[in-house]
């Protein structure tokens, strides 16, 4: 391909398969969003009502959303940046519309700088778990072994550091050869962990109430901050409303399926978080412990489900040791469309690119790190106390804002703004009534839904204020 845009040396790069993108793609969606934010979002969205809503949510938003993702990014092979701009220009649209492209880049690095910290405590649990020092913990023993790690900025630090130095190693490699490789493999194992951990909480966790707190829908728990926190929860763990899936998709071969693609990795997603919310829950309630405890949940629960099991030390280990790894499957594809762009429409070495959008998410990590130690500060949002400042703005601000309007814009630009004989071409479906469907979601229903639950945001706001 010839582009006059993007310098004479400069390729852009192609997945070697179909499969090695529903790897990849899956690898950036299955991450900490599905075992470690999905149950304390649910814990504290009331349990089955924040299920319901985010089922529905990624059904009919994150379905349309992620197919128009991908769409785009293949049909126009760039970066986000210059994929939202190629292709409104070949519609006879505003360039305004690259600023999707440039809100997603931000975006990336909020959320990475946040998602390294989270990251890092998780490889610090590896050799806690391990070593077996917290398995022998009684609950409060191990909520003050967690309290004892992110209290302490040096550590909080050390590990954000690494994970953002492997994060980087990555990404300035190139996505290909290691990445897929490690996927293929690591996925099923953390899959099958994951049953592991719901098998032993049907056995000896209190099982059914944490199933009926998952799956019980109380609708009087239907909140604004509840309805927000699912939709938002749905982005973030699909990956959705950034860039990431359309720079991947941009990788992507062209003829293949797009469709089925989506409802693959949809569909593990969703899996993997669902299980995670079954093997957490019964900890809880056997435990005593509050299903709205926030982001340690996972660090408090899962030591002490692993401290009863036979062999508890190398499961648990292994266990957070696939964790760092989907973790950072997930972390590559937050930072890959600044990386994209800067390789591309500015010629910078990869190596270069990537170490300089490391050190930008890095830096703005250190907010994250200081948010459970000295810079600790506790505000109100839509009613629910936040008690982790900056860690939570950054959270919010990405979540519940940045991603659904980034979403709203790119499935409303598939839907509207580029030509249907185009998208049709390009979405590939085989059937008409898929095509309708797809597009009767792309251009009413997902716009809608996301528009009436921003605009909660704001009225919520103002109720509680
Ligand atoms: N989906 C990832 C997870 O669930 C996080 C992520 C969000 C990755 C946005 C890329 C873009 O952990």
């Amino acid at each position: 391909m010839t582009d006059r845009d993007a310098g004479v040396r400069y390729v852009h790069p192609e997945w070697s398969s179909r499969w090695a993108f529903v790897l990849a793609a899956t690898g950036s969606a299955v991450g900490l969003g599905n075992v470690w934010k999905f149950p304390y979002m649910a814990g504290a969205g009331g349990g089955g009502a924040f299920v319901l809503v985010y089922i529905f949510c990624v059904a009919l938003i994150g379905v349309p959303i992620m197919m128009s993702e991908i769409m785009l990014g293949r049909r126009a092979r760039r970066s986000p940046v210059n994929t939202m701009r190629v292709l409104a220009r070949e519609a006879g649209a505003s360039p305004i519309w690259q600023l999707v492209g440039w809100m997603g880049m931000v975006t990336g690095f909020l959320i990475l700088s946040f998602y390294s910290v989270v990251a890092g405590w998780t490889m610090a649990y590896v050799f806690r778990v391990a070593d077996g020092a917290i398995l022998a913990q009684s609950p409060l023993g191990v909520r003050q072994a967690f309290g004892a790690l992110v209290g302490d900025p040096r550590q909080g630090l050390l590990w954000h550091t690494l994970f953002m130095l492997m994060t980087t190693a990555v990404v300035a490699r190139g996505v290909r050869a290691g990445l897929e490789r490690a996927v293929k493999l690591m996925m099923p194992a953390l899959f099958l962990l994951l049953l592991a951990l719901v098998f032993y909480a049907v056995r000896n966790g209190a099982f059914r109430e944490g199933f009926e707190f998952l799956f019980r829908t109380d609708f009087t728990k239907l909140t604004p901050a509840v309805l927000l926190g699912a939709m938002g929860q749905a982005f973030f763990s699909l990956s959705l409303g950034m860039g990431a899936i359309m720079v991947y998709g941009s990788y992507l071969p062209r003829r293949s399926s797009i469709a089925g693609t989506t409802l693959v990795i949809v569909a593990a997603d969703t899996m993997v978080a669902l299980l995670a919310g079954l093997a957490v829950f019964p900890i809880v309630f056997a435990n005593g412990m509050e299903p709205a405890s926030g982001p340690s949940l996972i660090f408090q629960t899962l030591p002490l489900a692993f401290g009863q099991m036979p062999g508890g030390a190398v499961w648990g280990g292994l266990f957070f040791v696939l964790l760092v790894l989907a973790a950072w499957t997930s972390s590559i594809s937050l930072i890959e469309p600044a990386v994209a762009w800067l390789t591309e429409a500015r010629g910078v070495h990869r190596a270069a690119a990537s170490a300089l959008a490391g050190l930008l998410a890095w830096s703005l990590g250190i907010l994250t790190v200081m948010s459970f130690s000295d810079w600790a500060f506790e505000f109100k949002f839509l009613g629910m106390q936040k008690a982790n400042g900056f860690f939570d703005i950054l959270d919010i601000l990405t979540t519940n804002l940045t991603l659904p309007l980034g979403g709203i814009l790119i499935v409303a630009f598939a839907g509207w703004v580029m030509p249907r004989a185009l998208a049709g071409e390009e979405l590939d479906v085989r059937s008409r009534t898929a095509f309708e469907l797809w597009s009767w979601l792309a251009r009413y229903v997902a716009p809608a839904l996301v528009t009436v639950l921003l605009v909660f945001l704001l009225l919520g706001n103002y109720l509680y204020a």
